[in-house]
């Protein structure tokens, strides 16, 4: 088989001298871990809730997560590029925007209604066959004109992570995505410099990402705006009487109702799904009951 765009991104990200071996995330793109220490402190909070006191952050970029939850007296591993994931996962484990940056296969239906990979510089190539079509039938049926972008290789990657967990631990992949019933039909390949969306070249001079088929994972979901309700962060502003009894105590409630609103925006962060597993009943019992509003 020809290169395919995935082989392109994956050099252009993970390959010597690639994206990731050079940049930091924060200098092109906004998470919840850079939009407000509100998100880790509730992540502190689910793990309290859950009887833990061990995070793995994976994909743990620049390790912002892992600051806001040490200070709230967690134990963080950090697991970044290179690094082994543990054979036993215990404790929480969490992978904030992680699937996105793991290269899939991007595909297109030709106008006989064949799905065929899609090459480095995005034309039609060979045709699509074995588990990529069986997945694509199953998950991402498409028509002609049709883009899609192949989850099999984001579903592996969380695979191996579920496999790993043991009893009591939950991890939680928290990623923007889309469901079966509204997948784009055009696919959301798409590239980030410098805080900029661009084309998604695959010369590693940008972020190439696509949303995440949260559906195919395996696992309960949750958006995030209602994880995070669940979890005690809320948008409402402070009074205004207490402007004029605690003005400072208003600036800060009100710049963190700012935060909150952030991350629990239904069209921004709020949007984004939880896509959450547990081995054990009585983990899956504590777990749904947090994140439940
Ligand atoms: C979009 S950034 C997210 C960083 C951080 N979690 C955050 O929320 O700001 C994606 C990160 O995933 C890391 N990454 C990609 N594949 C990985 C892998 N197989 N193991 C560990 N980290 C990985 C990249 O190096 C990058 O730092």
């Amino acid at each position: 088989m020809t290169e395919t765009f995935r082989d392109a991104w994956q050099q252009a990200l993970y390959g010597p001298g690639g994206f990731y071996r050079r940049e930091r995330p924060s200098a092109h793109f906004r998470t919840s871990v850079h939009a407000s220490a509100l998100f880790g402190q509730a992540i502190a909070r689910l793990a309290g809730q859950l009887g833990l006191d061990a995070v793995v952050d994976i994909a743990a970029g620049s390790g912002e997560l892992g600051k806001v939850l040490r200070a709230e007296g967690l134990t963080v591993v950090d697991i970044e590029l290179d690094d082994q994931l543990p054979e036993r996962l215990t404790g929480l484990v969490i992978a904030n925007e992680w699937l996105d940056n793991v290269p899939c296969e991007v595909v297109e239906w030709d106008e006989d209604g064949v799905p065929r990979y899609l090459a480095a510089d995005l034309t039609p190539g060979d045709v699509v066959d074995g588990n990529d079509l069986d997945w694509l039938r199953e998950w991402w049926p498409g028509d002609p004109g049709d883009r899609a972008e192949v989850g099999r290789a984001r579903d592996e990657a969380w695979q191996d992570v579920m496999r790993r967990l043991a009893d009591g631990a939950v991890a939680i992949a928290i990623d923007y995505g889309h469901l079966k019933s509204t997948r784009p039909p055009y696919g959301t390949l798409t590239g980030f410099r410098s805080g900029r969306e661009c084309s998604p070249d695959p010369d590693g001079s940008c972020d190439i990402t696509a949303h995440v088929a949260l559906d195919s994972l395996g696992g309960t979901i949750v958006s995030q705006r209602d994880a995070l309700r669940a979890l005690g962060v809320s948008g409402s502003r402070p009074s205004l009487e207490l402007a004029q009894t605690e003005p400072l105590r208003y600036l800060s409630e009100l710049s963190s109702a700012g935060e909150a609103a952030e991350l629990l925006d239904p069209s921004g962060l709020g949007g984004f799904g939880w896509v959450w597993t547990a081995t054990d009943a009585a983990t899956v019992r504590r777990a749904s009951r947090a994140l439940s509003a």
